[in-house]
């Protein structure tokens, strides 16, 4: 049996449409909104005007892109939860509307969960490497940093997560203090790419558990860079390279070693990346020669797929669809995860 699914995603700053087949993805069309770049992050109600603007004009094109008509559609996914409120209504209340209108069933999905899936997204009928069951996911976003125990592509425990900030929140805020454009992340990586990632030392937390903390760093991080700009004020710009080497590093450390932890404690070696801070080079690099060192299987996601995007809110669907995990009308969006 063909199920063609219809994903929406609007839990952010992008509006996001995909149209799926089984699970490969036949069409994937993302509009993202500039609108917040002149002021240093996402304005929540610029956002959903954007989603409002965007989301008939994007999914017009993803039926196009697909070659399929809307009658074509099985089911609709949308991503329920976690996001910002406004965001989330638009793309739940057109994935509503679309549902009723055309009499098919509704699949609410989580985002967190979707990124994890993002994994089983395939481009064509080519044989993709896809992690097996169960599975670790580091899920390292703006707005989350999680291990994700994958036990089936329905079934997940979340078995560490950020007590504070995310490491994507880590990277934006640091860069925010050198004085970088935001969304920072991305300019720190290719920044550190030409640093000494030892040159300097940024504290690390003692959080118990599986658990991360990046408050701290943020903090240690404004101090060290305060103390360095009274002798010269222009001791960021001098020593860019370095300082975000070291930072990235550091980020990085954290990050690996809980879950260098999760996968001793658990005894699993298939280990798998998910969200935007996966883009990361340094981070990237370090999954694979850990993954050298301890025979580990690890599975990286192409960019595409990282950052949000609908692919992965329709595949989710597709499983669910399998499962018969259908929605009624009466979800509504939750913006705090689960
Ligand atoms: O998953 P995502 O697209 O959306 C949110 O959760 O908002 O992740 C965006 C985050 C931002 O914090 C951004 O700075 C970070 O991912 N990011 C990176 C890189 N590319 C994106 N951080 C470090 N290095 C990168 N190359």
């Amino acid at each position: 049996m063909e199920i063609t699914i219809l994903g929406i995603e609007s839990s952010c700053d992008d509006t996001s449409a995909s149209i799926i087949k089984n699970n490969t993805i036949l069409s994937n069309v993302i509009a993202s909104q500039s609108v917040h770049e002149a002021y240093g992050g996402v304005v929540p109600e610029l956002a959903s005007r954007a989603h409002q603007q965007n989301i008939i004009p994007v999914v017009d094109k993803a039926l196009k892109d697909a070659g399929i008509k809307a009658t074509d559609v099985d089911a609709v996914a949308f991503t329920r939860g976690p996001g910002l409120m406004g965001s989330l209504l638009v793309g739940a209340s057109f994935a509503k509307g679309f549902a009723l209108s055309r009499n098919i069933p509704l699949i609410e999905v989580d985002h967190l969960k979707a990124h994890v899936l993002a994994h089983f997204i395939k481009e064509n009928d080519e044989d993709k490497k896809m992690p097996s069951f169960p599975f670790l996911c580091l899920l390292v976003s703006g707005g989350n940093s999680q291990i994700i125990l994958v036990r089936t592509h329905l079934d997940m425990e979340i078995i560490g997560q950020t007590i504070d900030d995310a490491a994507g929140e880590a990277f934006d805020k640091c860069a925010k203090v050198m004085g970088f454009p935001y969304p920072g992340g991305p300019l720190i990586d290719k920044y550190a790419q030409q640093g000494n990632a030892s040159l300097y030392e940024f504290g690390k937390p003692r959080i118990a558990d599986l658990n991360y903390s990046f408050s701290g760093l943020k903090t240690s991080f404004l101090y060290f860079l305060r103390d360095r700009l009274k002798e010269n004020p222009n001791f960021v710009e001098e020593n860019k390279a370095d300082l975000c080497a070291s930072l990235q590093k550091t980020i990085i450390d954290i990050l690996m070693d809980k879950l260098i932890k999760a996968a001793k404690e658990t005894g699993i070696k298939e280990v798998a990346l998910a969200g935007g801070v996966s883009a990361n080079s340094g981070l990237r690099a370090a999954l694979t020669s850990q993954a050298q060192k301890r025979g580990w299987q690890t599975y990286i996601p192409k960019l595409a797929f990282t950052t949000d995007n609908a692919a992965m809110i329709a595949v989710t669907g597709y499983y669910k669809y399998l499962n018969g995990e259908f929605t009624g009308q009466d979800a509504a969006p939750y913006a705090r995860n689960l």
